[in-house]
């Protein structure tokens, strides 16, 4: 079995599906893996235009080190934590776009996996298996608790959340959501969601599933004191960006059994994980794998280029952060998944 190189597995040919003419030179990184912070300066210098990935801290350091000629920043991420954006606002004549919708599907089967995992004991189980740690089928071995009939919140119900809440009312699920504003009805009326203050949907879900972007708010979102909110019976899984969540907190919380168990595909300091984690056998942990499927990664990938190509060119680019660029951009629209 030979391990493919990332533009084997891309299902397009990049040069001629996205930039289709003359764009100039394009440098694209012989890596697979973040560019060091002087790989990234130096790859950036003069450039026109940056496709940058979401572990890629674009702040004014970068802008300085791209030049006075650089026009846009499209984030193959739909998350832009990594990204200054009033450091990007105030230059004033740099767009700022990122990549929402085409990964929503793939980190919301995540998220569903997630729930079935920490919920039915599965980490647990396949150690069980893979460590040869004799078992035996008995009526009361490694019971897991049923989703049926319990109640997921939903933390943030953007495109993500809503696609979570989808296939969990198809698991039998019912809906309970927090978040800035209320959804729209029809959305409401899709899921049965129930829209509730933070406090309610922590103190009465059974699973709360995080959706919520990353910013200065969610920073810590959920802490120690939101951890002892929740049931004692309770999930907590997280597929946005791991500092929503505060770790030890986590850690401590699974210790005391304040909550049930955790599922996280994201971590505080990726790719760093709290090693009180890894001792835990109610906590499922896997490595950032949300959108990393062949077909949602080319999705964000040609939509990033996209973006960048539509600005190379005098457009408006399909899916632009209206929230964080400046006046000129404004007329646009935000996207958050
Ligand atoms: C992935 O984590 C993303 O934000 O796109």
């Amino acid at each position: 079995f030979k391990q493919k190189t990332a533009y084997e597995i891309v299902d397009c040919d990049w040069s001629s599906d996205v930039c289709s003419s003359d764009l100039g030179d394009v440098w694209l990184s012989p890596h697979d893996r973040p560019l060091t912070r002087e790989e990234l300066c130096d790859a950036v210098a003069g450039a026109d235009a940056i496709v940058c990935l979401l572990h890629d801290r674009i702040d004014d350091e970068v802008l300085d080190a791209a030049g006075p000629q650089l026009k846009v920043i499209a984030n193959v991420a739909v998350g832009f934590n990594n990204v200054d954006t009033d450091a990007i606002a105030k230059r004033g004549t740099v767009w700022f776009t990122n990549t929402p919708a085409v990964l929503t599907e793939a980190t919301a089967d995540i998220a569903m996996a997630l729930i079935l995992m920490t919920t039915r004991r599965l980490g647990e189980g396949e150690r069980v298996i893979r460590s040869e740690t004799p078992w035996v089928w008995s009526m009361f071995y490694m019971l897991g608790t049923g989703i049926q009939g319990k109640t997921l919140g939903i933390v943030g119900l953007g495109l993500i959340g809503q696609a979570t809440a989808r296939r969990a009312k198809a698991f039998g699920m019912e809906i309970i959501y927090s978040g800035r504003r209320q959804a729209d009805p029809a959305i409401e009326a899709e899921l049965g969601a129930r829209y509730v203050s933070f406090d309610e949907l922590l103190e009465t879900a059974d699973v709360v599933s995080l959706h919520c972007p990353l910013n200065a708010e969610t920073q810590h979102l959920i802490d120690a004191d939101r951890l002892k909110q929740m049931r004692s019976d309770a999930f907590l899984i997280n597929t946005t960006r791991g500092p929503v969540v505060d770790e030890q907190a986590l850690v401590d919380a699974l210790r005391a059994g304040e909550i049930a168990g955790a599922g996280l595909d994201v971590f505080e300091e990726e790719p760093k994980v709290n090693p009180g984690l890894l001792e835990l056998e109610n906590a499922v942990l896997i490595p950032h794998l949300g959108s990393a499927t062949i077909e949602t990664r080319t999705a964000m990938g040609v939509l990033a280029a996209t973006n960048a190509v539509a600005v190379l060119n005098g457009e408006q680019p399909p899916t632009r952060s209206e929230e964080h660029t400046s006046e000129l951009q404004s007329q646009s629209t935000i996207s958050y998944a």
